[in-house]
């Protein structure tokens, strides 16, 4: 039958690694650094069980913690257009690191793209 994205691109293996090396890069990244926690460990597993069961893979996110309700989560961070734009630009050099080519990161990246804007909710001088 169909594969999934989340066959497509690799499954756990490819997933912990992409989110891996993003989350290296957010920590040294000087516009997200000062809104995420220091040990990024924990975030960085709910991203795992998100970023799966957004790319079809299993519901591990609801499972453990409900509907993502995503932006309302984000609304205790102040999220600008340049966080956004700092957020994006860190998935896409995780995505050169790991070597994510083809279709699969095109598709996931510009879903990710639209889901970053969304999560927008601060202008650009209130931060
Ligand atoms: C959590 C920032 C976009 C998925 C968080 C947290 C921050 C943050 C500060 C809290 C971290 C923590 O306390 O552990 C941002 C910024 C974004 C952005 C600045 C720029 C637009 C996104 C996007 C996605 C996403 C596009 C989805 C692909 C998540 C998830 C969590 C999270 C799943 C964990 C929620 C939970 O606590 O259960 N984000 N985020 N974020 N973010 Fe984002």
């Amino acid at each position: 039958m169909f594969q999934s994205p989340y066959e497509a691109i690799g499954g756990e293996q490819v997933i912990t690694k992409l989110v891996d090396a993003f989350y290296e890069r957010v920590a040294k990244h000087p516009d997200l650094s000062p809104i995420f926690p220091k040990d990024l460990t924990e975030t960085a597993r709910k991203q795992k069980q998100f970023l799966t069961q957004y790319l079809g893979g299993p519901p591990l996110y609801t499972a453990e913690h409900g509907h993502p309700m995503l932006r309302a989560r984000h609304l205790p961070f102040p999220i600008t257009p340049t966080r956004a734009k700092a957020w994006l630009a860190c998935m896409h050099e995780a995505m050169d690191e790991i070597g994510l080519n083809g279709p699969v990161r095109d598709e996931l990246y510009q879903r990710l793209i639209l889901t970053a804007q969304h999560m927008i909710n601060t202008p650009e001088d209130e931060r």
